[in-house]
């Protein structure tokens, strides 16, 4: 690894704006390896060098990557005036860290959001050329068409005219049922229930590829990835550009 600014690499880990770091070298406030360091431009290893702020040890990451129980009432970006938003949900270090949702659920919707500070990591996510599976459980009104499931697996075409990629619905009794998606249209579930006769009353997200939410994380937590769980996640981008390609995997 080429070294880096110490003010670059503290910024990317959310510990303030370069010119809160200067104020806190300036201040005697980080150290490089146990030694108090005062000037924020050094170049460091971040990988080997052990960093502290304010007596706080920081754990280097190139990026964050955090898996979100996202609770009903909060908007999915990153600023809004008059909401609040997913990431009014993490601590400022995070925020200020560079962190942005990987796609976005409706304000209405819960459950599994990623956030993340790697653009590529995202972009890959969420590329409609990718088709990484998408798994909701939805409440419905209403009663849905014997031939609801046939629909969804042959590509449903809404009011409007939009054609909806293979899909699957699985009725799971009373008016719960299980939709999983490979693509990411506006309201999409809303619209496609619709379609089929049943109007959302809740919405939740509980996989995304191989990764589903964790059952241990209550409506507003949240926990980083583990590097297996993000592997996994890169396996299936992998996967979706085979099946693209032609090559058939088991
Ligand atoms: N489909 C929807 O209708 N809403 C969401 O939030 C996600 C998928």
């Amino acid at each position: 690894m080429t070294s880096e600014r110490l003010d670059k690499v503290l910024a990317g880990l959310g510990a303030g704006s370069r010119r809160e770091i200067a104020a806190l070298a300036r201040a005697g406030k980080i150290t490089v390896n146990g030694d108090i360091c005062r000037t924020p431009d050094r170049k460091i290893n971040p990988e080997q060098d052990k960093l502290s702020v304010d007596g706080q040890p920081l754990v280097y990451r190139a990026h964050w990557y955090l898996m979100l129980n996202k609770p009903a009432g909060v908007v999915t970006a990153t600023e809004d005036n008059f909401q609040r938003t997913v990431l009014d949900l993490l601590p400022e270090q995070l925020r200020r860290a560079g962190i942005f949702p990987v796609g976005r659920l409706d304000k209405d919707t819960e459950g599994l959001l990623l956030l993340t500070t790697d653009g590529a990591f995202g972009h890959a996510l969420m590329s409609p050329r990718r088709h990484v599976s998408k798994v909701y459980e939805a409440r419905f009104d209403g009663t849905l068409a014997p031939d609801a499931a046939a629909r969804f697996a042959a590509g449903l075409t809404l009011a409007d005219g939009t054609v909806c990629r293979p899909a699957t619905l699985e009725p799971l009794g009373g008016d719960r049922a299980r939709i999983t998606l490979c693509e990411g249209k506006f309201h999409q579930v809303k619209r496609m229930l619709r379609a089929v006769g049943g109007t959302v009353t809740a919405l939740r997200r509980e996989q995304i590829g191989t990764l589903p939410l964790d059952p241990a994380l209550a409506p507003g937590a949240f926990r980083e990835l583990r590097e297996d769980e993000r592997a996994a996640l890169t396996v299936d981008r992998e996967h979706a550009q085979n099946t693209k390609n032609g090559i058939s995997q088991k």
